[in-house]
């Protein structure tokens, strides 16, 4: 093998930058070259691609986003928009192609695999809905800032004796609204997975009062079953006791530098990725298993689904009263 390509694709997640430095100077290593592959799949029809040098990924190991850019496009969803992506691949002499990004850029990935260039894919995504990793790029980062936003918010809530109801991302997962809601002390718990009624929030808001707390937090996933603005319309409508105020958190939750968490797991993926594709592995997705990083069928990957341990959703019942 003589020259592969690496793209960001989908969600951008804290990480993807130390991934992408581990792609180029591993291959460099093995002197082979790398494309970057600028904007994902709308870039590789554009053919909007380049030789990517070692000093062209100095300094960014620490830096969120992803300098390649990313994006989402219909068209490489296409027969017609995969023959043109085959075209450019071709035009460039790439020969394998390494997809950094969440469960659709992987499916993007298979695509690729069916019109005969290799892919291996890394799990990038603040949600953790990968199948077969415990860990996507992005998870650990944004889980620290939504701590971060949640601790400040129970000092003012504390302080006026109210009740918070913040919504945060994972589109139809509920890892980061549980893992923040137990690491956070939230009183109440909403995920997708995990039907609670608005009827429950509102008793284990009041309860939260009666109990004496100065504060109740109700982490609410974005995926979750019931709209944020309609639950807090059905619990001011409620005597809880508390005043309630509502912060989604949006977007800042998929900024800023990676935990040493997410250089390390970018890191390991992302030497680990080009180590596997030079040995001939392909139609994969590096993973996280345990402490090794192994390798799941890219159709596993995008089909299985993730489930949350019941663990943790006993701890957030007992840790919560
Ligand atoms: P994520 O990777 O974060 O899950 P998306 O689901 O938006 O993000 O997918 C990112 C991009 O991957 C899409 O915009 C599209 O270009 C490509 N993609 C997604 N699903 C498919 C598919 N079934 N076939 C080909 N490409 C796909
Ligand atoms: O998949 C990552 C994610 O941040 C989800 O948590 C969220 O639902 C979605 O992307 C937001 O997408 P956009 O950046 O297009 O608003």
């Amino acid at each position: 093998m003589k020259r592969i390509a690496v793209m960001t694709s989908g969600g951008d997640a804290p990480g993807m930058n130390a991934a992408i430095r581990a792609v180029v100077r591993t291959a460099l290593h093995y002197e082979i070259e790398v494309y970057g592959i600028r904007q994902a799949y709308a870039g590789l029809l554009n053919g909007d691609m380049n030789l990517m040098t070692s000093r062209e990924v100095s300094g960014i190991l620490q830096k969120g986003g992803t300098i390649l850019q990313t994006a989402r496009n219909e068209e490489f969803k296409t027969q017609q928009g995969q023959r043109k992506a085959l075209r450019r691949l071709n035009e460039n002499s790439i020969e394998a192609v390494i997809v950094i990004g969440g469960d659709g850029s992987l499916r993007g990935g298979m695509a690729l695999e069916r019109i005969g260039i290799p892919v291996v894919g890394i799990p990038a995504s603040i949600d953790n809905d990968i199948y077969g990793t415990s860990m996507s790029i992005g998870v650990d980062t944004a889980l620290n800032t939504i701590l971060d936003a949640l601790d400040r918010l129970r000092d003012t809530a504390t302080s006026h004796n109210r009740a918070f109801l913040i919504e945060v991302m994972g589109r139809n997962c509920g890892y980061l609204s549980l893992m923040s809601g137990i690491l956070g002390g939230a009183e109440v718990v909403i995920t997708p997975e995990k039907v609670i009624s608005m009827e429950d929030v509102a008793t284990q808001m009041g309860d939260a009062y009666v109990r004496g707390k100065t504060h109740a937090i109700a982490v609410i996933a974005e995926g979750a079953p019931y709209k944020t603005n309609d639950l807090l319309e059905f619990l001011n409508n409620r005597n809880l006791g508390f005043e309630i105020r509502l912060t989604i958190l949006g977007h800042i939750q998929r900024g800023g530098n990676p935990t040493a968490f997410d250089r390390l797991l970018s890191t390991r993926m992302g030497v680990n990725a080009v180590e596997r594709l030079l040995e001939g592995e392909h139609n994969i997705m590096v993973g996280l298993n345990g402490r090794d990083i192994v390798p799941i069928p890219l159709e596993d990957a995008t089909s299985k689904e993730r489930v949350i341990s019941e663990d943790y959703y006993r701890m957030e019942h007992i840790l919560s009263r």
